[in-house]
């Protein structure tokens, strides 16, 4: 399988693309430093220098095209202010789906985020920027004809993984490991018959393969 990833040197991207790349697959994504394409050279992983908010969809059409499937784990991280937001976690997904069109790439897994996500806590008005525009994003590739798939992480930490998941239609806002997440999106990947759904995926019991199973087949048509 050839992959290509927006978000490649974050940290979930970096383990999807490590684990693909340890399994044979091709791996490929979109860096914004000169210095990551090299490193990511020394594993097999074929690096393109662009930044998602100046890339047109055309021209990322042509970074994607030949790939069977792209990931969006890009994100602002909270740096650069609404605008920033806006252009990477608001805009971004919907100019990969554009890019994929162009570019006759079906499959593009979606990292967004549990729209209650420590909502609780009063996160301030960056936060709840950041949380629109990823809702936001989410609107906009539902409504596309590509074979996507939208995973809602819990908070994030870097723990090292387990292997064990809770993954379903509505979980209760908890934690996980960048290492379970980054290995359920391969696992999705892998998993074509998960297709056109919004999955919420926190840690839990489950076999992360046997929870991915699970869902084959209840995407919308
Ligand atoms: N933190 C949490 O608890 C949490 C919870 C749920 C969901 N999420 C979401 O999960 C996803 C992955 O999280 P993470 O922790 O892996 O994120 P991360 O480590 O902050 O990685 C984000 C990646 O996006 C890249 N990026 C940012 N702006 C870009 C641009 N303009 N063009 C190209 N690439 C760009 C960054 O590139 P550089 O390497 O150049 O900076 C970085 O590699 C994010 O979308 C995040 O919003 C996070």
């Amino acid at each position: 399988m050839k992959v290509f990833i927006v978000g490649i040197a974050g940290g979930v991207g970096r383990r999807v693309a490590t684990r693909l790349a340890e399994q044979g697959d091709d791996v490929g994504g979109l860096v914004r430093r000169s210095a990551q394409v090299a490193d990511f050279a020394t594993e097999g992983i074929t690096a393109t220098l662009g930044d998602i908010v100046k890339l047109s969809p055309e021209e990322l059409a042509e970074m994607i095209r030949g790939y069977d499937a792209t990931v969006f784990t890009a994100g602002a991280g909270g740096k650069g202010g609404p605008e920033t937001i806006d252009q990477i976690d608001g805009a971004g997904p919907g100019k990969l789906a554009k890019a994929a069109k162009i570019a006759g790439v079906s499959r593009i897994v979606l990292v967004s985020v549990f729209p209650e996500a420590w909502r609780e806590r009063r996160m301030g008005e960056e936060f709840e920027h950041y949380m629109v525009a990823k809702k936001q994003a989410e609107s906009e590739l539902v409504l596309t004809d590509r074979d996507w798939v939208i995973v809602r992480p819990s908070a994030l930490n870097n723990d090292p993984g387990i292997g064990l998941v809770d993954l379903g239609l509505a979980k209760v806002h908890e934690e996980i490991t960048r290492d379970d997440v980054a290995e359920t999106v391969v696992e999705i990947l892998r998993q074509l018959d998960v297709s056109r759904i919004i999955l919420e995926v926190t840690g839990g019991p489950t076999p992360i393969a046997e929870a991915v199973s699970a869902m084959a087949g209840a995407g919308r048509a």
